[in-house]
């Protein structure tokens, strides 16, 4: 069972009706496996809550509005609606085709979202929330037009990255207000913007702080979601801007031109999706009025960079319109492919349909997306790692089992032997079902995903220490009862697994020859006596190749090397630019140019001396340690002589953190500062960023 203390709600299952969500994805692009691990996490948290016997709505839809979309269908030359009517109904077409089987997907720009939307926001004026201001945003000058969000990059005011116009994506991750961004230049033109004087509506989340502060001590979930919001409220809640000055998007009531933010009608698709799943199927089935006004239990899945939309904004306007709190937001880690960032511009990227036509069972990619790292924690793929979890786990430890188990039973009993399930096998299926339960209650897929695998590794161990192959004909009767014991796992597995991998556990459902569907069934049937009789089993995943590995991954990088190279050659060199001065006494700019990818191969971080000791024998070393965020490193370096070693304490340092290893004179080095020139002058930070932090 889980013991987790961050628990505040009643554990589940529980009477009332679940909605689970996953973050809309904007309508304007090819989805890559990267996208998929927060839908997939969703989808098999939705199918666990299920199995439980929780009564869940499984709901998503399109982000169709905001500058995301307007921006890239300008960029097109087409008209924004039909842009992002098309890419959404490609994602509802994709996602069931990775099992992703939402209970319903709308969209953002449909009446049902629009008539909710307005009530809304129409509750929120009525409640005292609204207020119009004047503020500075960002503008075009000669293009002579607004340019919100999107339309604009810059500098983030809080920690100096690179940024957004409405998010600090590459850097601390806030939402950014307009007008917030510094030196901000237009996306469209390439212009550099000024500010102009506009007036606007904001949604007084100042007010809030105090419920705010409750709603956060109730909320479950990932931790980073339950976390990084209370420094957000310490450091003081700013009212937000909830209009743009736009085209695109649902008009704000009364003002001609301008427009709701996108985030005010994105999240209200979560509400307006539950509400067409109970039209379809009828309130008696599910209440979306009962969820969303009473008493549900809302989950939200997200990825870690909206936690602040779904743990302020989006919780204050549920909160002012009287509609139920979100019980947990799971905010999962990003994804990278072979340890880089996916890079959709470069083509970096393994697509969602390159997948598939590769003709790999989408079950293997969700097994892999859901039990490869915690939730929260950020996730590599490559080839070789799937290959290896796929072959160890998949093929070598439960589809090992099941065919060997059921060909066995086949061939010598025809189906299920007459028998009663063991103690001792009835106990290891309970003690899987709570592992399944306790994972459900800890937010954790991959718990769940663990729960059948470990399963099955007992199953293995179990036929193997019993060898019913040497009891058959011997003693018929033990050779029996470990079969029987075996097909009760076998059933066990079906069921459990099926979160993860339901169309696998599907067809396994059926090689036992169970009639219905493994979708409709809950834990306890992993305790129920299969039927009977059932033919030969085949097997359910299949081995990946080394060859297909090698393959793939040319593939790849060819694919890489070709985008980047078409890069560079549209690039304009913008290093003669700031050609100035007397530049003879400098060294001159290496001729060679490496790739941002190969740049991106070095792990620079932010970092801290903690202590520092000079060696003895050494004229200029320093023994070092520095904590680098995730662990304190020894690191030695050449700068005894240029600096005062007693003041190194406490100097915020960068370090190549995944330098090869070193020994200098007997003392062991892990890592390298960065420091210029002779004086070996440190480089450090400009701004306040923590450390640990990644420099890119
Ligand atoms: N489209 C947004 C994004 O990709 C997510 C919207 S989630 C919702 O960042 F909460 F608004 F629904
Ligand atoms: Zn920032």
């Amino acid at each position: 069972m889980s013991n987790d203390a961050s628990r505040t709600h009643e554990a589940f299952p529980t009477d009332a009706p679940a909605v689970v969500t996953c973050g809309l994805p904007y309508a304007n692009g090819d989805l890559h496996i990267g996208h998929l691990r927060t839908y997939v996490g969703g989808d098999v948290y939705s199918r666990a809550l299920e199995s439980l016997g929780q009564s869940t709505a499984f709901v998503c839809g399109s982000d169709m509005h905001g500058t995301p979309i307007a921006v890239q269908a300008i960029e097109e030359g087409i008209d924004p609606e039909a842009f992002a009517l098309e890419w959404h109904e490609q994602y509802a077409e994709t996602f069931p085709k990775f099992g992703v089987e939402f209970d319903n997907y709308g969209h953002t720009h449909d009446d049902a979202n629009r008539d909710l939307t307005y009530e809304i926001v129409d509750r929120l004026e009525a409640e005292g929330y609204v207020y119009e201001k004047e503020i500075k945003v960002a503008w075009d000058p000669v293009d002579e037009q607004p340019l919100p969000d999107r339309y604009v990059e810059g500098t983030c005011p809080y920690c100096g990255e690179h940024a957004r116009g409405d998010e600090c994506d590459e850097g601390c991750g806030r939402h950014l207000e307009p007008g917030e961004i510094e030196d901000p230049v237009s996306t469209i033109s390439g212009n550099p913007a000024e500010y102009r004087d506009r007036a606007h509506k904001f949604f007084k989340v100042s007010e809030l702080s105090e419920y705010l502060d409750g709603f956060l001590d109730r909320l479950e979930g990932t931790s980073n979601a339950r976390n990084q919001p209370r420094q957000w409220l310490e450091d003081g809640l700013q009212d937000w801007c909830i209009t743009r000055d736009l085209d695109w998007g649902f008009d704000y009531p009364g003002e001609d031109d301008l427009v709701l933010y996108v985030w005010v009608d994105a999240p209200i698709e979560y509400i307006a999706s539950t509400k067409q799943y109970t039209e379809r199927v009828g309130a008696d089935t599910y209440d979306w009025e009962e969820a969303w006004r009473e008493d549900g239990e809302i989950v939200h899945v997200i990825g870690r960079d909206i936690i602040q939309h779904h743990t302020i904004f989006w919780p204050g306007m549920l909160h002012v319109a009287d509609f139920v709190e979100p019980r947990a937001v799971m905010a999962s880690g990003f994804m990278t492919l072979g340890g880089k960032g996916f890079s959709t511009s470069r083509n970096r990227a393994v697509w969602a349909r390159e997948y598939l036509d590769e003709g790999f069972h989408p079950d293997l990619l969700r097994y892999y997306l859901a039990t490869n790292g915690g939730f929260q924690q950020d996730v590599d793929f490559s080839w070789e790692k799937f290959r290896d979890r796929v072959n160890n786990e998949l093929v070598g430890t439960v589809g090992n089992f099941l065919y060997r188990s059921l060909l066995f039973a086949h061939r010598n009993f025809e189906g299920t032997p007459e028998a009663d399930v063991s103690e001792e096998v009835e106990a290891r299926i309970l003690e899987a079902i709570d592992d399944f339960e306790a994972g459900v209650n800890d937010y954790s897929v991959r718990a769940v995903g663990n729960a059948t695998v470990d399963l099955a590794r007992f199953g293995n161990e179990y036929i193997q220490r019993e060898e019913p192959w040497n009891l058959v004909g011997e003693d018929d009767e033990a050779a029996a009862q470990v079969i029987r014991d075996c097909v009760q796992i076998a059933k066990a597995v079906a069921v459990l697994f099926e979160p993860i991998a339901p169309e696998t556990s599907e067809e396994l459902w059926t090689q036992l020859g169970e009639s219905g569907s493994v979708h409709d069934v809950t834990v306890d049937a992993a305790l129920e006596a299969p039927p009977r009789d059932f033919g030969a089993p085949s097997e359910l995943y299949e081995k990946i190749e080394d060859e297909r590995v090698e393959e793939l991954n040319e593939k790849l990088e060819a694919r890489v090397a070709e985008a980047t190279a078409d890069d560079a050659g549209t690039e304009t060199d913008e290093s003669d630019a700031d050609g100035e001065g007397d530049v003879s006494d400098i060294e001159p700019v290496a001729d060679d140019r490496i790739s941002f990818d190969e740049f991106q191969d070095l792990d620079l971080r932010v970092a801290e001396i903690v202590d520092a000791e000079p060696i003895e024998d050494s004229d200029n070393l320093v023994k070092l340690t520095v904590d680098i965020g995730l662990e304190e490193r020894q690191i030695v370096a050449g700068i005894k002589q240029l600096h005062d070693v007693d003041d190194l304490p406490g100097t915020k340092v960068v370090v190549v953190a995944n330098l090869e290893k070193a020994e200098l004179f007997g003392h062991e080095s892990n890592g390298m500062l960065l420091a210029a020139g002779e004086d070996a002058d440190l480089l450090t930070t400009h701004g306040d960023s923590p450390v640990g932090t990644k420099i890119r």
